[in-house]
């Protein structure tokens, strides 16, 4: 069977990549900076086929070279290792950086990261590459009616203006993958996920900024807003991500940007269905609903791929159910 290889498998994406191609009957290269770090990889090696069919590596996007055995003998990469940088090196926020520091300490290390990691690739002679990217490449500076992927394009300098260095780096990142894509004749499709749920494979997901909206919900009783944002979010289920990703690569003609998330919700029904699954917990206050309709998506090239997709409320309700069976003791 073919073998693949998931840079970053320890991570929130990458885990549930790995996940569903084992379930192919895949056999797989995971990357993660520490393969020797056992309090990630035993939940990865615990998956169902693992054992027979799951190797994991180190490497570090910083380094090129250090994907090389990682990408030795695959037919493609899937690329879930650059998550968002807040923060400059020397611990100040993202937003308050001048453009120089911005370009320099967010933007570019996630640039250059993922052109090191398709390097590899390329080296190794991988004809097909899967990139997460995210929501925050999707808005361009005139706001739209319905959103294609074809048309929710940011504007790198136009969100760095504005300080959104975190949210430039995503269109950035895509703009170099492209370009080295086309250069190299590597097949690339992109996925814009947005707030994840769903079950994690390794328990320290519980604590990423996905899901704790839910999480303070339903272990603490207690909201972590205080009043109930307003505008609209969308959300993806994580396994549903993940099958658009491997249904992306089994698809020769697939190429290009896809969503990978839902219809989006007014944060009040958002909440209202976190409450379905904590009833007895302290909800943020309410605030007047927006004037603004939620975002619309046409996912017309989302639903090519053949996913069946969940939606919001099932996605909310399946999480929920699934932290209070206590999943891992
Ligand atoms: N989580 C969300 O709700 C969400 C929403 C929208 C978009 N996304 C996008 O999805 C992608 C994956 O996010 P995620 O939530 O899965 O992230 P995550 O849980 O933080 O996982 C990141 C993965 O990348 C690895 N990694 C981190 N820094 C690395 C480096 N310098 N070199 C090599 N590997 C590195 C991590 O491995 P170790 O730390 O174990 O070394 C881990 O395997 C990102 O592009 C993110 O922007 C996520």
């Amino acid at each position: 069977m073919t073998q693949i290889t998931v840079a970053g498998a320890s991570g929130l994406v990458g885990s549930n990549i790995v996940k569903e191609a084992l379930e192919r009957g895949y056999h797989v290269h995971g990357t993660l900076r520490d393969a020797e770090d056992t309090s990630k990889t035993r939940w990865l090696m615990a998956l169902p086929g693992a054992a027979q069919r799951l190797t994991l590596f180190s490497a570090d996007a910083a380094d090129s070279h250090s994907f090389d055995a990682a990408m030795a003998g695959s037919d493609a990469v899937f690329i879930a290792c650059l998550p968002p940088i807040y923060r400059a090196a020397d611990g100040t926020p993202a937003r308050e950086l001048d453009r120089a520091r911005g370009y320099d300490e967010i933007v570019r290390p996630v640039r250059n990261g993922c052109l090191n990691v398709l390097a590899a690739a390329a080296r190794a002679g991988i004809g097909h590459v899967m990139l997460c990217s995210s929501t925050s490449s999707t808005n361009p500076p005139v706001p739209l009616a319905i959103k294609t992927e074809a048309t929710a394009l940011s504007d790198a300098e136009h969100q760095m203006a504005q300080g959104k260095f975190t949210a430039a780096e995503k269109i950035v990142m895509e703009t170099a993958a492209q370009d080295f894509c086309v250069e190299h004749q590597m097949r690339l499709c992109v996925f814009l996920p947005t707030m994840m749920l769903g079950p994690t494979v390794l328990p320290q997901h519980l604590d990423s900024d996905s899901h704790r909206f839910l999480i303070a919900l339903v272990r603490d009783g207690k909201a972590v807003h205080e009043t109930v944002p307003q505008g609209s979010m969308s959300v993806s289920h994580v396994a549903d991500v993940a099958k658009l990703f491997v249904n992306a690569y089994e698809r020769p003609d697939a190429r290009g940007r896809y969503f990978a998330m839902y219809e989006s919700l007014d944060w009040a029904d958002i909440y209202a269905e976190f409450a379905k699954q904590a009833p007895q917990a302290s909800l943020p206050a309410p605030s007047p609903r927006s004037n603004e309709p939620p975002t619309r998506f046409d996912f017309t090239r989302r639903d090519s791929l053949g996913v069946a997709m969940r939606d919001i409320p099932t996605t909310i309700a399946e999480t929920g159910q699934w932290l209070k069976s206590d999943p891992f003791g």
